[in-house]
């Protein structure tokens, strides 16, 4: 069995912390979303990685590089533009050939891997060609949705309906065998001009070939939106085991399930877990609170941060508490002694500040 890694796609998206980098290589937990995916796909023993890129290809080639670090064997895909997943298999047939293969959508995060989702399809031993996962999920309308039949049958996928008839949502994990390959070459752009993989699903089940489902609990998908990423970001702090590798002085206390990587120096400060931080972050003065995120060499000074992520090089100081934020790579926040009094922003397009 092979893997189909999607990274593809455009790097502008709405949210500022996208501008300068692909949207697969945000950190949660400081840890590139990407990297999660293709951790649970080492752990099912797969070694040949097809990995999608798009416009944002150097970025992503320089991070994975030749895939050693996860233990498999990377090789890289180009698509000129994204036309849509069925596309990006499309343009992977070369590489996939004829084995079986599981889709990975480098955006999506499962909270208990993928190995018994792989498992299942081994074990049908060529009875099943192609299983899908599915979540409950509150916004259905920004996913592909799965009607089920009463036996549990897939019996329709919608991509994207304004009305959706259910609320299981399509996951970004597929598992497919040579049989996508004639759908997927069968069908016509969508409403929305993509090449899409749940009409490609659908062609299957309307040529009587074996679909079937299994529901997932924890699972996550970068929606785009700041809430979102935190969201993901405190699934992935639940992860977490705790393991002191910085330095910490005596005045400090750790509660909790931290992370303090190499390098990083905590003084005369509180961190209540789960926290990570990041390798050469200095933390001083400062409660680091639940669920968040330092990135490395951050510098956080005299400032209190509770359910945030602080991406790396950014300085965080005398701000009194920050919650619920993101802030950017190598980006300054800091208090300003001087008159006048008056706040002085330099933002990027599309920020967002909230002030109490
Ligand atoms: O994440 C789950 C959803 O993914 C499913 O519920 C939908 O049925 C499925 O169509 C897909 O929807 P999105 O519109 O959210 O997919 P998105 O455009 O965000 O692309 C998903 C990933 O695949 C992302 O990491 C970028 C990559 N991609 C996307 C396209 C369209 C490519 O590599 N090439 C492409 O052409």
């Amino acid at each position: 069995m092979k893997a189909l890694v999607l990274s593809g796609g455009t790097g502008s998206r709405l949210r500022p912390i996208t501008y300068t980098s692909a949207k697969q290589l945000v950190p949660i937990a400081n840890k590139p979303i990407l990297f999660y995916g293709l951790e649970s796909i080492a752990k099912c023993g797969i070694k040949d990685v097809g990995v999608v890129v798009g416009e944002t290809a150097k970025e992503v080639m320089e991070t994975l590089e030749d895939g050693s670090r996860f233990g498999v064997n990377i090789s890289y895909i180009r698509q000129d533009r994204p036309a849509g997943l069925a596309h990006a298999v499309f343009v992977s047939r070369e590489f996939l050939g004829d084995d079986d293969f599981v889709m990975y959508l480098g955006d999506n995060f499962i909270l208990g891997g993928i190995e018994e989702f792989v498992e299942a399809f081994r074990v049908a031993q060529g009875g099943v060609n192609a299983q899908i996962l599915l979540a409950k999920v509150e916004d259905p309308h920004r996913f592909g949705v799965a009607v089920l039949g009463e036996d549990g049958s897939v019996v329709r996928l919608v991509e994207k309906p304004e009305v959706p008839p259910s609320d299981l949502a399509l996951v970004g994990v597929y598992i497919f065998d040579k049989h996508i390959h004639e759908a997927v070459r069968s069908i016509e752009p969508s409403r929305r001009g993509e090449l899409e993989i749940t009409d490609a699903i659908d062609r299957l089940i309307e040529d009587g070939l074996s679909v079937s489902s299994s529901i997932v609990e924890g699972y996550w998908k970068d929606l785009g939106e700041p809430e979102a990423l935190l969201e993901g970001n405190r699934l992935a702090l639940d992860l977490l085991e705790g393991e002191v590798c910085g330095r910490v002085d005596s005045s400090s206390h750790i509660q909790g399930r931290v992370v303090i990587e190499h390098g990083a120096e905590v003084v005369a400060s509180v961190i209540r877990g789960p926290v990570v931080i990041g390798a050469g972050a200095r933390i001083e003065g400062s409660f680091i609170g639940p669920y968040t995120s330092i990135g490395p060499h951050c510098t956080v000074r005299s400032s209190e941060i509770d359910y945030s992520i602080v991406l790396k090089d950014a300085v965080v100081e005398y701000v009194g508490r920050l919650e619920g934020s993101i802030v950017g790579k190598a980006a300054k926040v800091t208090r300003r002694e001087s008159r006048p009094s008056a706040l002085r922003l330099v933002i990027g397009d599309n920020s967002q500040v909230e002030l109490s």
